[in-house]
């Protein structure tokens, strides 16, 4: 999490580095900073708080100069602050640094210095890196950075600017995301590509261990042994429009309207003119797939809740036995990971730390790593043998929403192509089911068509203090993202519980007016679903239901019903997730909360 901008050439610094930031505020919220050289010194200022405290004070009090790096923070090592707050400098303000990432040896490093007499003044892990660079500094701020990265340990990119020199920058990229752009005259470096939209399209995908050195109006990029390398342009082809709220309220709003898109994109950029599915991008035959006895889905989060669905198709189709499990867990529980292992990494980033690990353990194992992603380039899919990108399109909103959907119908279409290649499916049924996929777009058209009816079921909830949500089957599964969407915006506490284990302990919270959304888009178990409604019903839960059109039934245990177009089994979670969407949406601006940034949170979770 954290981002991070640097920026040389002749504009305003500090302009350009406030703009780049304002497209990263879902990276971390609550502090941001800036180092500016003004000609004479770098000037730093570093304000707890939005971003806006840092952009209210730089337009009062301008900065000028055409040097500089910027930060906006999610805090990991001490509390938001102003002193926590980055750049980090040196005792005499000549070296500024920031950083995205942790330092695992830091408190060694502090030792280190204070017993050479460095006070340090902060309680973060980024502020020995800042003296480390002084301590090396000898007139050559890139053989100075080299030193420090040589004695850190942990998760870093870094921006570092030195009193010196006003036309020199220095970033290295280790385990955290970042990227440089090119501009013509001037150069820039950012933690994610929205950053740098408005001022070039052109950019170098930075690898691990990679040193950006910019001086004057050039920038070369070395290895970790300091070897210039020849890196390959790669041109952002997506709209700036793509990551700005073309219109709406908010950035999770627009997301949800977009996931007609998205899913249409997904799917049919994949199917080829006899509408068969066309995984260019994953090299698995038949035969690798005999060689295959286990399946790992792992991820974090939402992308977790994706997996679930794709664990459910894939043995479904596939007749593969799958374990989905969250990736900080499955990391510490010695899974049994060989050669025959095929593992699954769903990330909408593809830079959570966790996935990320679990990657390289598995990888180190002998597994097979297939990443379904929507970052291109980002370190999970370059460090995958095979890529399955999801066409979802930034997401910008912390809360994440058309990520997951195009994660499942990605899912399934891997599980799809597995099975026809085995032969576990027959011809019919996988033409079937594109099919029934491709009305996807048009019938989420038709869900949310019906966001009024939400945004009135949404003032039934949103006074409340709990809520609970229940589904059987893979409603289950929904039921645990409706609940994390709601819970992680509106800041009710939620849960999501199958509907038949809620008489084993939970139905004792179940009280008069208690929100309980039901999902019941099962066909085979619809009806013992009506019965753990009404069972939550006559302990007076108000109940939401949602269900399929055809299955008016539900109104008879229901308060409310929220209906979906008929749709297959597997399909209708698709369905059915867009009114949860809407409904933690709607509850959130009621009660007043920042929907994209939800407090404590960050889109992109680059620590363990
Ligand atoms: C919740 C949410 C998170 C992410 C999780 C994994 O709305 O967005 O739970 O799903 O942090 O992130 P990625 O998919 O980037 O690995």
């Amino acid at each position: 999490m954290c981002g991070i901008v640097g920026y040389l050439g002749n504009r305003k610094a500090a302009e350009v580095i406030v703009d780049g930031l304002s497209k990263m505020e879902y990276r971390g919220y609550d502090s941001a900073g800036v180092a500016i050289h003004n000609s004479e010194e770098l000037e730093i200022r570093k304000f707890k708080g939005r971003l806006s405290v840092l952009a209210d004070d730089l337009k009062e009090n301008k900065i000028d100069g055409g040097l500089g790096i910027g930060h906006t923070r999610w805090a990991t090592h001490g509390e938001p602050s102003d002193v926590n707050s980055h750049p980090h400098y040196n005792q005499d303000k000549t070296i500024a640094v920031v950083h995205n990432g942790i330092i695992e040896n830091y408190m060694e490093l502090k030792e280190e210095l204070e017993a050479e007499g460095v006070k340090l003044i902060s309680q973060t892990d980024t502020e020995v890196i800042a003296h480390l660079v002084d301590k090396y500094y000898e007139g050559n701020l890139l053989d100075a950075v080299y030193k420090t990265i040589g004695r850190l340990r942990g998760a870093y990119a870094l921006g570092v600017v030195c009193k010196d020199s006003k036309n020199e920058l220095v970033a290295v990229r280790k385990d955290s995301p970042l990227v440089a752009g090119i501009g013509k005259g001037e150069n820039f470096v950012a933690s994610d590509i929205p950053a740098l939209l408005k001022y070039t399209r052109d950019v170098y995908l930075l690898e691990n261990g990679e040193v950006v050195h910019m001086k004057d109006e050039n920038m070369t990029i070395y290895d970790s042994n300091r070897n210039v390398v020849d890196k390959e342009i790669y041109h952002v082809t997506w709209d700036v429009e793509a990551a700005s709220k073309g219109g709406y309220d908010h950035f999770m709003e627009k997301e949800i309207h977009e996931q007609p898109k998205g899913i249409k994109e997904t799917l049919e950029r994949r199917l080829d003119d006899q509408g068969n599915i066309k995984l260019d991008s994953i090299n698995i035959s038949k035969e690798d797939l005999d060689g295959i006895n286990k399946v790992y889905i792992v991820a974090c989060g939402t992308a977790y809740n994706a997996g679930l669905l794709g664990k459910y198709a894939i043995e479904k189709f596939v007749k593969v036995p799958v374990i989905c499990d969250i990736a900080s867990e499955f990391r510490y529980s010695d899974p049994f990971v060989d050669e025959n292992t095929l593992l699954i990494l769903v990330s909408q980033s593809g830079e959570t730390a966790d996935t990320l690990a679990a990657l390289r353990d598995s990888k180190a194992k002998g597994a097979r790593i297939l990443s379904i992603t929507n970052v291109v380039g980002s370190s999970i899919a370059r460090e995958s043998d095979d890529v399955f990108y999801t066409w979802a399109g930034p997401e910008i909103a912390v809360a994440s929403t058309k990520a997951y959907t195009t994660q499942i119908i990605s899912l399934y279409m891997v599980a799809l192509d597995f099975a026809i290649k085995k032969g576990t499916i027959t011809e019919e049924f996988y033409k079937e089911m594109i099919a029934k996929m491709k009305e996807l777009p048009d019938k989420i058209e038709e869900v949310l068509s019906n966001e009024e009816h939400i945004k009135e079921l949404a003032k039934t909830v949103s006074g409340k203090e709990d809520a609970f949500y229940l589904g059987r089957g893979v409603d289950y599964n929904l039921a645990m993202e409706g609940s994390l969407k709601l819970k992680e915006i509106s800041y009710i506490h939620s849960e999501a519980f199958a509907a038949g284990e809620l008489k084993h302990g939970t139905i004792a919270l179940i009280e008069e007016g208690t929100p309980v959304i039901a999902i019941a888009t099962q066909e085979a178990l619809f009806e013992k679903m009506v019965s753990n409604m009404e069972e939550v019903r006559a302990r007076g839960a108000y109940v939401i239901a949602i269900a399929q059109n055809h299955n008016t039934t539900v109104e008879k245990a229901s308060d409310k019903v929220i209906y979906i177009p008929n749709s297959d089994d597997i399909l209708s979670p698709i369905l059915a997730v867009i009114p949860m969407q809407l409904l933690a949406y709607h509850v959130s601006k009621l009660r007043g909360c920042d929907v994209d940034k939800p407090r404590n949170l960050a889109k992109s979770v680059t620590v363990e």
